[in-house]
């Protein structure tokens, strides 16, 4: 509890939510939004978007300015709750931009987030908001304490410990605060609806970045003898803002070292740990195995039992308890218990390799089922495709499923045996226990138990009996 702060059983407040997100990110040096910038395979904004999942939609407003399309596009599923903000003029001004919508809410409190910072400390965001109402405070802010607040704007408290005001670093002169300030503003704000309204309009652009700064709301509630709580969130690392590439991948090489020293004390097998790579959002169950260099990423699930040898990418997949050999690439699809994938296996989104089937080296496979034990050892191309229990893909074989125009399905139905360098030209289907011959190209229908022989016959001849070449 903090010493002078209040926080009794005021009635809860009721809150709304803004995430700043239209600012370009200058010091990144890239054309990309800031908050699209990736760490893990997820963007700095689908990591607050995350965290705030339980909000309801109607109670959050992002605003969006720089490539505001790219953002929004990212997130379809939260267009109506986006705001523009068309000229990228300052926190404050974007602050400025949602105003309406969150009066129109009718929420008594609104909380305001950078959207460049990816941790978003939920029980203090209650905690700062219940302060805030308990002690009739116009604002509250979470502060943190850096050893090098360089970057930050630094809290300016009174002689009595209030909060007064905020400097940005563009405008910091330690001088004239007896010193450096160590105490920062994390960019995590609550403001009480009511009393902030008319003050927002005072907010100007006497600064050195000529912007509205939202931290001078600080020193306008002080200003019109309005309290302000400032309540620090110690010095932890987690609420840093991610402005620069450095920061960027510090911040995700921290995350990661901490995905994978949690998923070891879970009990995973990590080899080769320090260049394994795992998403926020995957999950790995005990007893499961991962050699690095190893990336995981998005929704995938790996299961006890599945071993993944070094040099692999998988994104949004589910891996049972099967071997994945190195080199192999797998997105947006499920590998059953028993099955074996790779070396150099290619396996794009849709596609169900099932319980002992085995898809070999060079094998690309896209929006196919392999079924129980099908195999497709060598050098394929597996498209739309339909394998059936116990079915034998030779080597070289090929499902020719684009006409330029459309794509057409290939079923292989059971136990069909299909010999190397076959095209299969969809659509098309090959019956069950078929055998198609090696070189054929197949363009009917082959039914069920038949030899299909699709190529000319070989003829040869007595060289000595033919004329000379010329
Ligand atoms: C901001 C704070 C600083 C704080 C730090 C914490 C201000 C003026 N400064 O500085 O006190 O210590 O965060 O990380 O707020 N944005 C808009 N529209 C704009 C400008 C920015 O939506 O016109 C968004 C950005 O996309 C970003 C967030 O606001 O997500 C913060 O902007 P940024 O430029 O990163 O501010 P900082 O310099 O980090
Ligand atoms: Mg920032």
């Amino acid at each position: 509890m903090l010493k002078g702060l209040n926080f009794g059983d005021t009635m809860k407040p009721e809150l709304g939510y803004v995430i700043l997100a239209a600012g370009k990110g200058t010091r990144m040096h890239s054309d990309l939004p800031k908050v699209l910038q990736q760490v893990l395979g997820k963007s700095l904004l689908g990591y607050v978007f995350d965290a705030l999942n339980h909000v309801s939609q109607s109670r959050m407003w992002t605003v969006v300015g720089f490539r505001a399309c790219d953002v929004e596009r990212t997130f379809p599923q939260r267009l109506e709750q986006f705001v523009r903000q068309e000229e990228q003029i300052g926190t404050g001004h974007a602050l400025m931009c949602a105003w309406d919508r969150i009066m129109a809410a009718g929420v008594s409190h609104v909380c305001v987030l950078n959207g460049d910072t990816p941790h978003v400390p939920v029980e203090a965001i209650s905690n700062l908001a219940e302060a805030c109402a308990a002690n009739h405070a116009a604002m509250g802010m979470l502060t943190l304490r850096l050893d090098n607040p360089f970057g930050y704007g630094r809290i300016i408290r009174s002689a009595d410990g209030c909060v007064e005001g905020v400097v940005e670093e563009k405008d910091f002169n330690a001088a004239d605060h007896g010193g450096e300030v160590h105490e920062v503003n994390s960019g995590v704000y609550v403001f009480d609806v009511g009393r902030c309204a008319s003050l927002l309009e005072l907010m100007d652009r006497n600064n050195a970045q000529r912007e509205y700064y939202l931290t001078q709301m600080v020193s306008l509630c002080a200003a019109h003898k309005q309290s302000v709580v400032g309540l620090p969130f110690g010095s932890s690392d987690l609420l840093r803002g991610i402005n620069s590439p450095g920061e960027l991948v510090r911040f995700e090489e921290s995350l990661r070292t901490k995905i994978v020293n949690d998923l070891l004390d879970a009990g995973v097998i990590l080899r080769n740990r320090h260049s394994i790579v795992i998403g926020p959002d995957v999950t790995v169950g005990s007893g499961a195995e991962i050699v690095g260099p190893c990336e995981i990423y998005g929704q995938s699930r790996i299961e006890r039992g599945a071993v993944i040898a070094s040099h692999c990418w998988i994104k949004d997949s589910i891996l049972g308890p099967c071997q994945v050999k190195s080199f192999s690439h797998i997105e947006g699809s499920h590998i059953r218990a028993g099955a074996s994938v790779g070396p150099y296996a290619r396996i794009r989104p849709g596609s169900d390799i099932g319980e002992g089937a085995r898809v070999g080296n060079f094998v690309e496979v896209k929006k196919s089922v392999l079924h129980t034990g099908a195999k497709a050892g060598h050098l394929s191309y597996l498209g739309d495709s339909d394998i059936g229990p116990g079915v034998n893909i030779g080597a070289g074989t090929i499902t020719c499923n684009y006409d330029g125009v459309r794509k057409h399905r290939t079923e292989i139905l059971e136990n069909a045996f299909i010999g190397s360098n076959t095209a299969l030209v969809a659509p098309v289907t090959v019956g069950a226990g078929a055998l198609v011959a090696a070189g054929s190209v197949v363009t009917k229908n082959v039914p069920d138990g038949a030899l299909c022989v699709a190529r000319s016959r070989q003829t040869n001849l007595d060289r000595k009996k033919q004329p000379p070449q010329s």
